[in-house]
């Protein structure tokens, strides 16, 4: 098992890094590639388990990938090409392709059954489940005895020859890309539309990279309606770059505000403005961190370099509705930055952090407490009093990615030594998280110990440091 010892940032961080492609664009680049009419090349795709997950479960149906760095070379095999897998497909910790690829497999002539690991297989499936039956998908989730809802394992039953999907009009109840990029990967399948309405538009990567290939898909607003019935039915190969990922630049921007005077640039970052959220709420809080447009990247996705050029102390804010859709997995950096802003800063409207890859509002209040911030747990977010001294305390990631390096960047300002334990599932996103932040300047070590030795405290996630709580 791998934690971190990171130490007081006694200078400024200085200067520029690239990050890991975009999560959700790798995986929508690796399935879209799967199913092209030849061999496509994908470029700069993070080495991140969560894609690497999606691209394996190609490879079980398959698809011949081959991966050298960041590229990756897809033989597609057409929309009617996967085969049946030998197994099960595993999706690790990744809800995306779980939920992806369900969409893909409902319209298909086998079945499958798809398991993730512990935190995946607590994490709500009726959402998905009941729009993909509704249109004919036979598809099953496991039920808990002590919950509404429907979980992995996921059992997906083969369509016979004379059966197809048919239309679907689709209200969702929380805006969710997932839901709704397996809504359209099914409809991709279907005899009819697929009209789905969104309470406010969630991530649209799916929308962008499917008109960029062809298939007819009209937007308007939050409502996204999928017509396949004068499509050709398929599309030609290609070759992509994915974008840096703008959710893990996230941590970088919020270490340069917690650490003063900092100048840092991050390269190639993905500013789909469904993507952008963060950028505005700093710049709301003072920040004059600022996006240097750098053109489009393919899939129709813009792309800049962002830039912060000495930063200065924010103030705190209060943010919420569609500001939290467009900075949803950016908000535990978020909440660690506004622990080193003046004043209060509230986040509301969050609550799909609970079921997130841990309940990311428990999970980032117990972090905040330990490092000595006051911080109350709402039941949609989070109320920050920021501004006070951080003292140095000893972390769990509690298995997330996010978690773990919203940690470390608090830690550059608290006084003394903190360890971040078990930050082994910062390889589902960023594997060279604590190298990247050490380029900075800032003095973060990785050291592996043995899972059985327990360093971490012995009540509840986090305690402050020396392990006493
Ligand atoms: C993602 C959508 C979001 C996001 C997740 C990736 C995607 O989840 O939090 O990290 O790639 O579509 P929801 O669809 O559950 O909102």
């Amino acid at each position: 098992m791998k934690r971190w010892r990171v130490r007081t940032a006694t200078s400024p961080l200085r200067g520029e890094v690239s990050v890991p492609g975009d999560k959700s664009i790798g995986h929508r680049a690796l399935i879209f590639a799967a199913l092209a009419e030849g061999d496509c090349v994908v470029r700069g795709l993070s080495g991140g388990l969560d894609n690497l997950a999606t691209a394996d479960a190609l490879r079980e149906m398959g698809v011949a990938i081959e991966r050298e760095g960041s590229t990756a070379r897809v033989g597609g095999v057409g929309l009617r090409g996967l085969r049946i897998p030998p197994g099960q497909l595993d999706c690790g910790n990744s809800g995306t392709t779980m939920r992806l690829l369900a969409g893909l497999l409902v319209a298909q002539r086998f079945g499958t059954r798809l398991v993730g690991d512990a935190s995946l297989s607590r994490r709500p499936m009726k959402r998905l489940i009941e729009p993909l039956r509704a249109r004919g998908g036979l598809i099953a989730g496991t039920v808990r005895l002590e919950s509404q809802d429907l979980y992995a394992p996921l059992s997906v039953a083969p369509l016979l020859e004379h059966e197809h999907l048919i239309g679907l009009e689709h209200e969702m109840g929380v805006a969710s890309a997932q839901v709704k990029t397996a809504l359209l990967l099914s409809g991709l399948y279907a005899r009819g539309l697929t009209a789905i309405r969104e309470p406010v538009l969630s991530r649209d990567h799916t929308e962008r990279m499917l008109r960029a290939l062809g298939v007819p898909l009209e937007r308007l607003g939050p409502m996204v309606v999928l017509d396949p019935s004068e499509w050709r039915g398929g599309w030609d190969p290609f070759e992509w770059e994915v974008p840096g990922d703008p959710s893990s630049a996230a941590f970088f921007l919020a270490a340069a505000h917690l650490v003063p005077k900092s100048e840092i640039t991050v390269k190639s970052v993905c500013v789909n403005p469904t993507r952008t959220g963060f950028f505005d709420v700093l710049r709301a809080m003072g920040s004059t961190a600022y996006l240097l447009p750098q053109g489009d990247a393919a899939g129709d996705e813009p792309l800049a370099d962002v830039l912060v050029e000495r930063s200065v102390s924010l103030v705190g804010t209060r943010t919420g509705g569609e500001l939290v859709t467009r900075m949803i997995d950016e908000v535990p950096a978020f909440a660690a930055m506004a622990a080193g802003a003046r004043g209060r800063t509230e986040i509301r409207d969050a609550e799909e952090l609970r079921v997130k890859e841990s309940d990311r509002i428990a999970t980032m209040t117990l972090v905040l407490r330990a490092f000595g911030v006051a911080c109350e747990e709402l039941e949609d977010g989070l109320r920050i009093e920021g501004g006070a001294r951080l003292k140095a305390a000893h972390v769990q990631s509690g298995g997330d990615h996010r978690i773990a390096m919203s940690a470390a960047v608090l830690a550059l300002r608290a006084e003394g030594e903190t360890i971040v334990d078990d930050v082994d599932c910062v390889d589902t996103s960023f594997p060279g998280f604590a190298a990247t932040l050490r380029a900075l300047g800032a003095d973060i070590v990785e050291e592996h110990v043995a899972a059985d030795v327990d360093s971490a405290p012995r009540s509840g996630v986090v305690g402050s440091a020396g392990g006493a709580s």
